[in-house]
């Protein structure tokens, strides 16, 4: 697979990256632990070097997963995991970004990984207990103390990217961005092209809605996370099907599906993007893979552009409490 730059770090990972939570956390039940083992594996040998997972996926389990996943190939692989919770007894309980917790983070994760360094650790809420230079300066330390790379911030606003970054430089933002979540138009990016941040979009694929693969009588596991998201009620997915048709027609005319038109849209809209979309099932990781290899032209993304502008998507994308942890 092509290879890009996050931003002007200088740091290179394949094109499209692989993102992990849900083989243990989010869509219901953790899935099977060699399975997916050599599901991750397999993204290895199709050319994905970007793995995107959390100490909160599980908890703990995910990074653990990876951590097996890549004990004979540390060297081929990008890392990148994420600190910012504190977790009680198994679940999350508020956001905890203070220097210490950091630090005590980043050791615990790099047990779990199995590894001596992680190259790209992200805050995965800004938390608004602590001063987010102070977030910066603990991860300029662990990156003096040679335990990370890199330093990433999540669904973070464009005032907090700028006060980090002065810091400790960021290398990128890890925010939700796709045909149906398209804030990050407005200022986010301008900002992240001024300061040469590249960025990272999660849930790519509208957390599988996108892929046209989800009706409105599509059944969710009960822990599940999307049925507490408004966009997934039954009358949002109905309401939202326009946009799944136009990524069906384009997908058409170019012998793609909607999920490969979904992503190769997304590597269209800068050299400096990243998606990392989440499977489990290696005919799914294929198929994703392969969408960097699916041009778009001008007149395809003009097209895109002037039929999405006439959808308005219906529903929030995360609940009430879970938009409160976003910092604008
Ligand atoms: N920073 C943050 O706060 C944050 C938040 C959310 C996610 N993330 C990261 O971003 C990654 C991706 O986001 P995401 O998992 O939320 O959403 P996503 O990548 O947009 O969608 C994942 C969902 O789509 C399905 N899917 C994947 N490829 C498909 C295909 N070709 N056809 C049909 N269905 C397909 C998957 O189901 P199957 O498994 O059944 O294929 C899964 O349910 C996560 O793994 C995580 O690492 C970060």
């Amino acid at each position: 697979m092509q290879k890009r730059r996050l931003g002007s770090s200088g740091m290179e990972v394949s094109a499209l990256g692989l993102g992990c939570m849900g083989m243990s956390f989010g869509y219901g039940p953790a899935k099977d632990e060699q399975e997916m083992v050599s599901l991750i594996r397999a993204a290895i040998e199709l050319g994905v070097t970007f793995f995107d997972t959390a100490e909160v996926y599980g908890p703990f389990t995910n990074e653990e997963l990876l951590g097996k996943a890549f004990s004979p190939f540390r060297k081929q692989v990008v890392i990148a995991t994420k600190f910012g919770w504190h977790i009680e007894n198994g679940k999350q309980a508020g956001l905890n970004s203070r220097p210490e917790h950091i630090k005590a983070v980043a050791d615990a994760s790099l047990k779990r990984l199995n590894t001596d360094v992680v190259d790209l650790f992200y805050q995965h809420r800004v938390d608004p207990n602590v001063p987010i230079e102070e977030v910066a300066g603990a991860v300029k330390e662990l990156i003096q103390a040679g335990k990370v790379r890199h330093f990433g911030l999540s669904e973070a606003g464009v005032q907090t990217i700028r006060r980090a970054h002065a810091v400790q430089p960021v290398t990128a933002l890890q925010s939700e961005y796709s045909l149906w979540w398209r804030e990050p138009e407005a200022e986010i990016i301008p900002a992240l092209e001024e300061l040469g941040v590249g960025f990272v979009p999660f849930s790519p694929l509208g957390k599988g809605y996108l892929t046209g693969k989800i009706d409105e009588s599509t059944p969710f596991d009960p822990n599940d996370f999307r049925n507490t998201v408004p966009r997934f009620t039954p009358e949002a997915r109905k309401a939202n099907r326009a946009l799944v048709d136009l990524l069906g027609s384009i997908a058409e005319r170019k012998g793609a599906t909607p999920a490969q038109i979904a992503l190769a849209w997304l590597l269209a809209q800068k050299p400096w993007i990243v998606p990392i979309p989440g499977t489990t099932k290696r005919h799914r990781l294929e198929e994703n893979v392969a969408a960097a290899s699916v041009p778009l032209t001008e007149g395809d993304l003009r097209d895109i552009e002037s039929a999405a502008s006439r959808i308005k998507v219906q529903g929030h994308r995360y609940s009430e409490s879970a938009q409160r942890m976003i910092d604008r």
